[in-house]
């Protein structure tokens, strides 16, 4: 099958590779109809690299029809529409009771001290093949994947797989009281969703990035947007009687602009050999922190700053004493997608599209054209927001 591989530090292709087989009695075999790339692929084609072997298959936002099941599969037959969830839980140890699959104590990555196995996304995550391909194998299928309708199409449902609940739980850990406010940082596709659900809940929202197409979209979707620029903060204070909004949503991450030392870190993991550069990426702070600086900054006293954005490193130089003297919450962690679906669907299936989610891929390309498209992506050219790859 044709499948999106990673072969170095800031390079994918797309070629031939073997297609998945069911393995475990619990496989399902999926067609994958579509496929999206995310923001957290650009950071293996950065300060993930040396966590990535070449010919990786990448890819975990994905949906498609079952071809195949295993046979301990029970809740699915070839033919049913799926979403697959990009976190590979049990759905029945301590933390899946709790609704934390992204800390399942069964598909945890001991080894590398990391939590639950996700698909497409490095050896510190499980090495599992990823969805941007013509086929998936999906683990524990039962557990995880999630049948749809068959009526609308597939952008009502492929955000379910990471997107839509990973803005939903920003939303959420964001603890906004009823009718506050919340800041949201970067209006990439996560900050879009985040932006429009905490408008759908009736909150006050502030939109910040520095790309302007970005910011037109999410005022289409009736969001105030800011400039990132030296005057951000003042002008959200200015629309928050000087204090703050309750909440800051970072859904940025560790792509932000702003901060070249960090920059230098990033450059410098894709010259070393992998083992150097694993050891420089898990124990030196190779984060770029300006967009949760300014999170930090711009948060009113007693406020609540929800990552969304992935971070790693250890070393990273946090504000101590302003985050203890402001007296501030900080929530984060990938998405417990399964957690949230329940109430996310009736919204995504709603004739209204609340969310807007036919409003958010500016490109829909043949998966033969993904190499071209994660730079377009990633360089942010030709009013890229969103990209679907259709196998
Ligand atoms: N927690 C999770 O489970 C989860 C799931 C999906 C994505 N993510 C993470 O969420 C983040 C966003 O993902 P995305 O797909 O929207 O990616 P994206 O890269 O398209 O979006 C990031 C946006 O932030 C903007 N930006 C950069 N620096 C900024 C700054 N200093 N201040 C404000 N805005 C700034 C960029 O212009 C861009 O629009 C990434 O870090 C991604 O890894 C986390
Ligand atoms: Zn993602
Ligand atoms: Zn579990």
């Amino acid at each position: 099958m044709r499948a999106v591989t990673w072969e170095k530090t800031g390079t994918v292709e797309v070629r031939d590779v073997d297609d998945p087989r069911v393995e475990e009695p619990t496989d399902a075999i999926i067609r994958v109809t579509s496929a999206a790339i995310c923001g957290s692929d650009l950071h293996l084609l950065s300060v993930l690299g040396p966590f990535m072997d070449k010919g990786d298959v990448l890819g975990h936002e994905t949906m498609g029809v079952v071809e195949e099941v295993g046979s301990a599969v029970q809740s699915l037959k070839p033919g049913d529409r799926v979403v697959i969830p990009f976190v590979i839980a049990c759905g029945e140890c301590f933390m899946c009771q709790r609704g934390l699959q992204t800390q399942c104590e069964t598909t945890q990555n001991r080894d590398q001290g990391t939590g639950a196995t996700l698909y497409g996304y490095s050896e510190l995550y499980g090495s599992v093949a990823g969805g941007q391909a013509q086929r998936l194998r999906v683990l524990r299928a039962d557990a995880n994947a999630f049948k749809v309708g068959d009526e609308l199409p597939d952008d009502r449902y492929l955000f379910l797989s990471d997107i839509l609940p990973t803005a939903w739980q920003g939303v959420q850990y964001a603890n906004i009281p009823d009718g506050g406010s919340v800041a949201v940082l970067g209006l990439g596709p996560v900050g879009q969703f985040a932006s429009r659900i905490a408008r759908h809940l009736g909150y006050e929202v502030f939109g910040v990035d520095l790309v302007p197409e970005r910011r037109e979209m999410a005022e289409r979707h009736g969001i105030e947007t800011f400039e990132l620029d030296d005057a951000t903060a003042a002008a959200i204070r200015q629309r928050t009687r000087g204090r703050g909004p309750d909440a800051v949503i970072d859904a940025v991450g560790l792509e932000a602009h702003g901060n070249p030392m960090a920059g230098f870190a990033q450059f410098a993991t894709g010259l070393l050999p992998d083992s150097v550069a694993q050891k420089l990426a898990k124990t030196v702070g190779v984060d770029r922190l300006a967009a949760v600086m300014l999170g930090i900054d711009l948060v009113r006293r007693g406020g609540t700053l929800s990552l969304s954005g992935v971070y790693g490193g250890v070393a990273d130089p946090m504000p101590m004493m302003t985050m203890f003297d402001k007296q501030l919450t900080l929530r984060m962690g990938q998405c417990n997608v399964h957690s949230w679906r329940d109430d996310i669907l009736p919204l995504v299936e709603d004739p209204s599209d609340p969310l807007g989610t036919e409003d958010l891929v500016t490109h829909r390309v043949p998966l033969d054209d993904a190499a071209e498209l994660y730079t377009t992506f990633r360089d942010k050219e030709d009013g890229c927001i969103k990209v679907v790859l259709q196998p």
